[in-house]
């Protein structure tokens, strides 16, 4: 770790939340509908599945709002940048079309669900902007301007952007929102909690098995429901081949404290490098956070240097003071650009996933919820059809097996606060030194399909280039599909620290 980066390497959003203490799952139990992940997209279905009347049990691996979800930005918007140019290209007006009502209803929804369930979670209607700085990258927000409105969505062009540098123009949506994205999960896991349904956390749903019941493993206790939905941002297993349908993509954010409030509005940049900039108060402070520096993982060059960049971004051009917490996220990809709502594959009856939320999962994954929501209760979802998860890949799905991809080997040991890979005895090991000179080694591969993980110094974590697992430095599984850690390397001739 490089001791000169500023800030608490947590979210805003974990750190100022409060502690949840759901009880894990010790026994076998029994309801309509089991949903693993208590991110975004598995809360939000759990809630409307028990406003609709079914019992639901959601298995958390860890704490609610500890996955991708609590490292979002804070937007709740169906503005994702110029997705509206890109789908019509891609899809056509009609997708496109869907896509954003879609959108805009999950807008509707998290305000509405706000509002009846009294959770604070410092929500707030902000006007949302995909602005450009130069004379090359207006005609793009105007173009989008102009589509998004014809599609029916609250949008206009405008060269008023509240941001304090020079802005070209941008395009505006009106009535978008942002919340503290962790108390907001909070708020829909009291909600489903009780009257016949349950969160259980600190349960990790080893295996699930499609059939009359269909059946999720912790190890510690089974649910039996009659459907089962995987919600864990990336799905673990390999049905369905999302490995192959999404890849991961990496992004940083830093928030920085400031004297005033930060501009009035969340942003984002069309021009590169892409910045996101979103300003709220938590706990009487006032946060700018400054998002960007994304990359397909694997990564290229340090990740430390990116966190640099972003706090320097926030310093010179928004006028913030020092960082107070920096944080990284992966999200699912998904190759065509729409995200994954249905059964998991065209061969199993009960087994349903969400997945590919394309970085905008505060929207895209409560849009995904309220469409699985109506397919489990038997009702016709008119945006299903665009999102099903079932679908043929691409031909040229450019995500394939990474193996080999990294050049993460290296000759020399690693120094105090680095890793690197190594070839010991013929077995590629991932070793990682500690600060104070203690030597940690694991199997280097990926417990998902055996790809070879790499280092990342500025999260301390080990990163699989293929899709998107994560393993804290004692191989500990942090983000799937890996569901087993990385296993130890004692045989390897390097002295591990007791645990
Ligand atoms: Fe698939 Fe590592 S995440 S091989």
């Amino acid at each position: 770790m490089d001791e000169n980066l500023a800030g608490r390497a947590v979210s805003l959003w974990i750190a100022t939340a409060g502690a949840t203490g759901y009880p894990p799952l010790t026994a076998d139990v029994e309801v309509d509908v089991a949903v693993i992940g208590a991110g975004i997209a598995g809360l939000t279905t759990a809630l409307a599945l028990k406003r609709a009347g079914q019992r639901v049990a959601v298995l958390e691996a860890a704490r609610v709002g500890t996955g991708v979800t609590g490292h979002t930005t804070g937007k709740v918007t169906s503005l994702h940048r110029l997705v509206y140019t890109e789908l019509t290209r891609s899809h056509g007006a009609g997708t496109a079309r869907v896509y954003g009502e879609a959108n805009q209803a999950a807008v509707a929804h998290v305000a509405r669900v706000v509002a009846e369930e009294e959770i604070e979670c410092d929500f707030g209607r902000v006007a949302n902007y995909t602005y450009a700085e130069t004379d090359t990258t207006l005609p793009l927000v105007r173009e989008e301007a102009e589509l998004a409105a014809r599609l029916g969505l609250p949008a206009a062009f405008t060269t008023e952007v509240p941001l304090p540098f020079g802005v070209k123009g941008a395009v505006r949506f009106d009535g978008q929102a942002q919340l503290h994205a962790v108390k907001y999960l909070q708020g829909l896991a009291r909600a489903v909690h009780g009257g016949g349904s349950a969160v259980f956390e600190e349960s990790f749903a080893q295996a699930f098995h499609d059939g009359s019941p269909a059946v999720v493993d912790t190890g510690m206790g089974s649910v039996r429901a009659r459907e089962v939905v995987v919600a864990t941002n990336t799905p673990f297993g390999d049905q369905g081949a999302f490995g192959a349908r999404c890849y991961p993509h990496r992004s940083y954010l830093v928030a920085s404290r400031t004297e005033g409030q930060g501009p009035d509005g969340t942003f984002i940049s069309v021009d590169e490098p892409m910045r996101s900039i979103l300003s709220i108060d938590v706990d009487g402070w006032h946060y700018v956070l400054v998002g960007g520096e994304g990359h397909r993982v694997p990564a290229a060059g340090d990740t430390t240097e990116r966190y640099r960049r972003l706090a320097a971004f926030s310093r010179d051009r928004l006028g913030t003071g020092d960082v107070a917490f920096r944080w990284s996220t992966q999200d699912a990809m998904p190759v065509d650009g729409l995200p994954y709502v249905g059964r998991m594959s065209a061969d199993v009856s009960h087994i349903f996933v969400i997945t590919g939320l394309r970085k905008w999962g505060l929207t895209n994954g409560t849009a995904a919820a309220l469409m699985l929501t109506d397919i489990l209760s038997g009702r016709r979802n008119e945006w299903a059809s665009a999102f099903d998860s079932t679908r043929p890949a691409p031909r040229s799905a450019p995500m394939e097996s990474r193996e080999g991809a990294s050049g993460a080997e290296a000759a020399g040991g690693p120094k105090p606060g680095e890793g690197t890979v190594v070839d010991i005895a013929g077995e590629k090991t991932a070793v990682y030194v500690d600060p104070a000179g203690g030597v940690h080694a694991l199997s280097a591969v990926c417990t998902h399909l055996g790809c070879t993980v790499e280092f990342n110094a500025a999260d301390l974590t080990w990163d699989c280039p293929c899709h998107g697992s994560r393993f804290a430095v004692d191989g500990a599984v942090i983000q799937g599909p890996a569901t087993r850690n990385l296993a130890p390397r004692t045989e390897a001739g390097l002295h591990n620290p007791p645990a």
